[in-house]
């Protein structure tokens, strides 16, 4: 552009929490002016507690000693085994660094010892000293060779679908070698006021430009190679670049999988077998899988339909579970993709909204290979899943359903993995997560109810913690769900939760196991609804009505095992200014630890320290990437390690197996309402117009990062 565009002032029209408008609208189409999907009325989590309390004395979350997983009998072994280890078909390497393996060894040896960062509002990406950070790709560059060069002024789909696409969120970096890696990345969404010049309304685009949209939807992988010695990592820019490829939500096929495909809920007019969808949406958080594959959630799928009003009457109740109102043709902020492909108007294509909300696996190793939605984990606002491979050999996929008041799910797979990178093992794997068993979880806390007032004051036993089980929903074509098939199950698998009574939670977003520990992780990021007249009030594992600052939940599978039925929970960080009273650091001197608000992401390092990322820091500043020790007696020091520039989310975040570079997604810069690519909010990265872009970040003397 030949004019450099002029920095919008900040508007402040913030409406949910901190997080702006315009990231409301585009982001989840408006969900929190929508009433709340979830009208179910399960037991409150509160009535029963007070049958739990008389169980207390059983093992807490947090007692457990160290657990020896998976794969090999040791935990290194089981990271060996369960690690993504597998490299192109043709390139075994070793799994991991000579160096990794041995702090793998060592649960908590990585002490984290770099100097945090303030809370800022800058419009840039700030590191600790002794850190350099530099952008890997960004929205538009090349990711298949050949792509057109990226002109803002003239984009085509044809163009973007070769080019590197929006929003980028979920980030997995899987080893080739040690200089090389494939880089896989999700495209959760559009902003189309951000980018197109000349934005005036949805109605206004061309229809060549929603395809364009559609093509900045989906995923991207990217082959990268090292520069240098350093922790740095560069897309490849020359040669075949065999892997490079986009998904789009344009015009990739998915194989459906699993005991739902081919059911009546998934055929339409295209695909009347019910077994091959067009495109994926809304891919938000991920996994890369002990077999080398990615994970991907597809979550507010809602948003992108239209005609819901004009749905048969006997499916809008399910509809509107999943947050389609169907009340009106066009839903407020309605991208109306009904104009580019009517398949997204429900009125004449209801099914198509079923084919969405999956859980997809992508392997980027063999490009040819037809990406999948599985529906044996079932079908929610998924916002990842991430999976260990348990003592038995069975694999488990951790999982939460982003939407106040939803659900925490897990998958427990029929077969075993198979270690090793033959090309039987690889096939074999390929098919785990295609049947199993699907369960929900139900929590309850071990204080009596009235302990537990919505302030987040402590109970008297000093933590907010409880034991919780796993309720069977469906395992392979056998529901567990009185009135519902197997296939309604896993269609409707937020119905299948209300039936049986499951835990609404606050906003379940990424859930991840440490291999280290077998530990598992959940970012519960906000809910403003908790507590609200006919909502649920707070309960020990939601400790705070009106929550805007989330909570981190430990969760510890009874005996280590991830295919079991029970489990213990605590609440290790409860977030906010660790100012207030309601915030909780696992008792740490809370003068030492950086404020933190709204957690989304999780992540581990290869010494088993937690790292987390923030989507709508609710404190007023930039959002950002957190690191703690969870084991030991830096257990809940939280510090910051990264800020994201004005207006962005921080996603991802990947810290490499090598522990030397960390990842993350720098989403939605300059969402700011109001701001346009011509007066834009954030000029990052180029000094121009926003454009989301993957940053890595790696200490300046080669060292491991965080320590
Ligand atoms: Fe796309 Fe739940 O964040
Ligand atoms: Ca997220
Ligand atoms: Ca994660």
């Amino acid at each position: 552009m030949s004019d450099r565009p002029r920095l919008l002032p900040l508007l402040g029209g913030n409406r949910h929490g901190s997080r702006d408008a315009m990231t409301c609208l585009y982001r989840c189409g408006n969900a929190c002016d929508h009433p709340v999907p979830n009208s179910s009325d399960n037991p409150y989590f509160g009535d029963l507690v007070d049958a739990e309390v008389s169980r207390r004395g059983v093992v807490r979350a947090g007692a457990v000693g160290a657990l020896v997983l998976g794969f090999g009998g040791t935990a290194a072994g089981a990271l060996a085994g369960a690690a993504p280890a597998v490299a192109a078909p043709a390139t075994p390497t070793a799994p991991g660094t000579d160096e990794a393996a041995a702090a793998l060894a060592r649960p908590g040896s990585g002490a984290l010892t770099f100097k945090p960062i303030p809370p800022n509002k800058l419009d840039t990406l700030v590191v600790p000293n002794g850190y350099d950070h530099a952008v890997v790709i960004k929205w538009g560059d090349e990711v298949v060779p050949g792509a057109p060069a990226f002109d803002v002024r003239q984009q085509s789909a044809a163009a973007q679908a070769k080019q590197f696409g929006y929003n980028n969120d979920f980030v997995g970096v899987l080893p080739i070698d040690r200089k090389r890696a494939l880089l896989v990345v999700n495209h959760e969404y559009t902003n189309e006021d951000l980018m197109f010049p000349g934005f005036t309304s949805q109605d206004a685009l061309t229809v060549e430009q929603v395809r364009v949209a559609m093509a900045a939807h989906g995923m991207s992988v990217v082959e990268l190679e090292r520069v240098a010695d350093t922790g740095q990592w560069r897309p490849v820019r020359r040669g075949r670049r065999e892997y490079n490829r986009r998904v789009t939500a344009l015009a990739t096929k998915f194989e459906l999988t699993g005991p739902a495909a081919g059911s009546a809920w998934l055929r339409t007019a295209a695909d009347p077998k019910g077994r091959t969808v067009v495109g994926t949406l809304n891919n938000c958080a991920g996994g890369v899988t002990p077999w080398g594959t990615v994970l991907s959630g597809e979550e507010n799928f809602n948003q992108y339909f239209v005609g819901g009003d004009g749905a048969p009457e006997e499916l809008k109740p399910k509809l509107a579970r999943y947050g389609i109102p169907t009340d009106v043709r066009y839903p407020s902020g309605s991208r109306k993709w009904d104009r580019a492909d009517e398949r997204f108007d429900l009125a004449k294509h209801p099914n198509e909204a079923h084919r969405f909300g999956w859980v997809v696996e992508i392997d980027p190793f063999d490009p040819q290979a037809r990406p999948r939605k599985h529906t044996a984990l079932g079908r929610v606002k998924h916002e990842g899943a991430n999976v260990i491979v348990a003592r038995s050999g069975h694999v488990v996929a951790y999982m939460g359903d982003d939407e106040r008041f939803d659900y925490l799910y897990k998958f427990v797979s029929d077969k075993k993995f198979m270690p090793g990178n033959s090309w039987v093992a690889r096939k074999h794997n390929l098919t785990l997560l295609e049947s199993g068993t699907l369960y929900v979880a139900t929590l309850t806390g071990d204080s009596p109810a009235g302990e537990i007032d919505g302030t987040g004051t402590l109970p008297a036993d000093g933590g907010f913690a409880g034991r919780g089980r796993w309720i069977k929903l469906v395992s392979g074509n056998r529901s567990y769900v009185d009135g519902m098939t197997a296939a309604d199950v896993l269609t409707f698998t937020r119905l299948a939760g209300d039936k049986v009574g499951a835990t609404k939670m606050d906003r379940p977003e990424d859930v991840e196991p440490s291999l280290l520990t077998g530990k598992v992780y959940v970012a519960l990021t906000n809910n403003s609804d908790r507590g609200k007249a006919g909502k649920a009030p707070a309960d020990e594992a939601n400790p705070r009505n009106a929550n805007k600052h989330g909570q981190i939940l430990e969760l510890v599978e009874e005996r280590g095992d991830h295919t079991g039925e029970a489990f213990t929970w605590s609440l290790p960080i409860v977030c906010g200014d660790p100012a207030d009273a309601s915030t909780y650091f696992a008792g740490y001197d809370k003068t030492k630890v950086s404020p933190i608000s709204c957690p989304d992401n999780v992540a581990f390092d290869a010494t088993g320290n937690l790292w987390i990322s923030t989507d709508g820091n609710a404190l007023g500043s930039n959002d950002g990437l957190f690191a703690t020790a969870v084991e030991g007696p830096e257990r809940g020091h939280l510090k910051q390690f990264l800020t994201v520039p004005l207006g962005a989310e921080t996603c991802g975040p990947f810290v490499t197996r090598d522990n030397r570079s960390v990842f993350v997604a720098v989403q939605h810069p300059g969402e700011i309402s109001g701001a346009t690519v011509e007066n834009p909010a954030s000029t990052w990265p180029d000094g121009d117009f926003a454009k989301p872009g993957v940053v890595v970040t790696w200490r300046l003397d080669g060292g491991p990062v965080g320590s």
